[in-house]
């Protein structure tokens, strides 16, 4: 019952009408995954202890009012006693065990959940992810793969995200799977991915990075093993060749309008690395990491003018003419 409530409650954020995901709201009392169950399972520690806490709270209450036109029942020394014990010992005894439950906690959360499982794994998997105003870059060392804002990961098997920032700080946080870890310049932090079930993961920046620190979402999407490693694969494939004469045309317009200036595209000349990689752009579950859906309409609008989509983003508006935008669009949507 509880956890419907909540649910309900997040399901109106508008965010997740914008996903289009399917599936469960990013709720941490929603875990899939044994590193957002520790958590979760702290949360409700905390919450008992404070029902409880207030449980006591409120028959202390009613029997001092029944009692209040008692006098001298309660000799001063039982009343010091009372006040000592109840503010200050018992409240030091449940601080100092919950204190003692989350360094547990936190230590266990900075290894995979199950360190052998981690090291029996063949080919036990590492993501790179990179922090930027406002998107994520997502790199699979050892192969080409580079995407933005969407990990995938294979089910069931412990995965190493290693996470740093470009600029400012941001905060890598999948409510489902893993509780928030800080990217930090110059400094590579590490956390654990273990998702239990297969599915898409709604995962944001939890950390107020500038003007669009609301624009900074990502998927993770958990697949059989077979599936991730195909998608591994396809992402780090070069770019497919234009099809039709209109992708062909975009495709000129692309390298000649500056787009390559910032954005690489394998497989091709253009090998910016300002913006996110558009090698699989028109796979991608969402332009300027939720700011709008990735289909035609809206990614004519994000090349025209970004600035009116996302304010601030570091892309400019671009001077591609009217009659050349549709062909522009038709090549990166052909970009899969
Ligand atoms: Cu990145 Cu908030």
């Amino acid at each position: 019952m509880r956890l419907r409530f909540v649910r309900a409650w997040l399901a109106l954020a508008p965010v997740l009408l914008l996903a289009g995901c399917s599936g469960r709201a990013p709720s941490t009392l929603d875990p899939a995954g044994p590193g957002a169950r520790r958590v979760a399972s702290l949360w409700w520690l905390l919450f008992w202890i404070s029902a409880g806490v207030f449980a006591v709270f409120l028959v202390v209450l009613v029997w001092a009012v029944a009692r209040r036109h008692r006098s001298g029942s309660i000799r001063r020394g039982d009343a010091t006693r009372f006040v000592v014990v109840t503010g200050a010992v018992v409240p030091f005894v449940i601080l100092t065990g919950v204190y003692a439950v989350g360094l547990r906690d936190m230590s266990a959360l900075r290894a995979p959940e199950h360190p052998a499982a981690a090291a029996a794994a063949p080919g036990t998997v590492t993501v790179e992810v990179t922090g930027h105003q406002w998107w994520w870059e997502v790199r699979y060392p050892g192969t080409a793969a580079t995407t933005a804002n969407e990990i995938h990961v294979p089910v069931g098997t412990p995965v190493q995200v290693r996470l740093t920032t470009d600029d400012v700080l941001h905060s890598f946080w999948v409510p489902q799977l893993m509780p928030k870890t800080d990217l930090i310049a110059g400094q590579v932090n590490t956390t654990w991915i273990t998702a239990e079930e297969p599915g898409t993961y709604r995962g944001m920046c939890a950390e107020y990075c500038g003007l669009q620190h609301r624009y900074m979402h990502f998927v993770v999407v958990a697949e059989p093993r077979a599936a991730f490693d195909a998608w591994v694969a396809h992402v780090a494939s070069p770019a497919p060749s234009p099809d039709t004469a209109a992708e062909q045309r975009g495709m000129q317009v692309f390298l000649q309008t500056g787009c390559a200036a910032c954005h690489t595209v394998r497989g091709t000349p253009a090998d910016g690395t300002v913006g996110p990689d558009l090698t699989t752009v028109g796979d991608r579950w969402s332009l300027g990491a939720g700011a709008a859906p990735n289909n035609t309409g809206a990614l004519g609008g994000w090349v025209a003018n970004s600035q009116q989509v996302k304010p601030g983003n570091a892309m400019p508006p671009q001077p591609v003419p009217a009659e050349a935008l549709p062909d522009l669009v038709a090549y990166l949507r052909s970009l899969k």
